[in-house]
């Protein structure tokens, strides 16, 4: 790592302390000089690091711009710095972590954005990516299990985020099946994994896991009857004088330090993906079981019906493929698996 990259790392496993210049030096083995140097091209990036007279630097206990070293303290052990790439704009950073993978990344990489110019969401939707404030980040995962289960990265992705908010933030987030993942009546959250399929013999390489959590995001009119974010605004900045969901928790709370915990909960649940355990803690976290829903059918769908305004149906149970398993008015079971369908809970 250069000198510049574990000056960050310093400062920011000791966020809001001060460090001095001598130890940072005598830590890192370079000069003083050297540290001063890595400093200032810190604050031109945009760190807030002040220096105090006979103590030494601080990284401003509110600084959230996103990094690999930002991240790295939270992480567990075994993951390292070369697994973790963060970028200021990306297109998506799915189709990013797609070209790496071709490219020979190994599983385990994360690709992570400030801001993304053409995020994408299921069913062909664009996913609403401005800079500050949301989490764009995507996993290139190695199956080891049989292919036809690697849909349930994506269940288990959903149950890892709602996990990790939960850890850092002692915020309870529910799912609505498929995989979006909701506070209260808004949207925060959205998963969307998509395959490498190897071009000659049709087998998939790696899985791209992407998610999209909105963290501090304001929306647009159009959008913020349906999205929501984590905080109202970046924790820290209490300018505004309103109450932000961070005060109520002790721990310092950072887009890295959540970024990390969905890092150790996704690796954690894709590596027990067959134990299933995660079904039960999905089910524990769903909002649509036991509600009368409506079954929106997609294009090429239930076209015999003719329906296009959904079938009323109540959700009765999660299967071990996270299929949601529901019942139609005339006493008929069905089960609807991942990309079929939408889901919308009738009012
Ligand atoms: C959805 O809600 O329809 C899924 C949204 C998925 C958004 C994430 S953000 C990170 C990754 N990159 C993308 O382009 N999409 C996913």
């Amino acid at each position: 790592m250069s000198t510049r990259g574990n000056v960050l790392k310093a400062l920011e496993e000791n966020k809001g302390a001060t460090v001095s210049g001598e130890e940072l030096a005598s830590r890192l083995n370079v000069s003083r000089a050297a540290v001063w140097k890595a400093i200032q091209e810190l604050r031109k990036e945009g760190y807030r690091i002040d220096a105090i007279t006979n103590k030494g630097y601080c990284l401003a206990q509110d600084s959230d711009m996103l990094s690999a070293e930002g991240i790295l303290p939270y992480v567990t052990e075994y993951f390292t710095a070369d697994r973790i790439h963060v970028f200021k704009t990306v297109e998506s950073t799915n189709l990013t972590a797609k070209k790496m993978a071709l490219d020979g990344a190994p599983a385990g990489t994360v690709v992570i954005a400030e801001e993304q110019t053409k995020g994408r969401g299921r069913m062909g939707r664009s996913f609403y990516s401005p800079p500050d404030g949301g989490i764009y980040m995507s996993f290139i995962l190695k199956p080891r299990f049989d292919v036809a289960k690697s849909v349930l990265i994506t269940t288990a992705a959903s149950v890892a985020v709602c996990k990790a908010i939960e850890k850092v933030t002692g915020i309870s987030c529910r799912i609505k099946w498929v995989n979006d993942v909701y506070l209260g009546d808004k949207k925060i959250c959205g998963i969307l994994t998509e395959a490498v399929t190897d071009f000659e013999s049709g087998q998939i390489d790696y899985i791209v896991c992407g998610i999209g959590i909105n963290y501090s995001t304001a929306f647009p009119e159009e959008l913020s009857g349906i999205a929501g974010s984590l905080f109202e605004e970046t924790p820290g900045d209490s300018s505004s004088g309103q109450s932000t969901v961070a005060e109520y928790s002790g721990e310092g709370i950072s887009r890295n330090r959540l970024i990390a915990e969905v890092i150790n909960q996704v690796l954690s649940i894709s590596e027990n993906l067959e134990s299933k355990e995660f079904i039960e803690e999905y089910k524990i976290r769903s909002f649509v079981l036991g509600k009368e829903i409506l079954v929106i059918p997609t294009i090429g769908h239930n076209m015999e019906r003719n329906l296009t305004e959904g079938i009323p149906a109540s959700a009765v149970d999660i299967d071990g493929d996270g299929g949601l398993v529901v019942r139609y008015r005339d006493g008929s079971i069905g089960t609807l698996n991942s990309g079929e369908i939408s889901i919308r809970t009738v009012k």
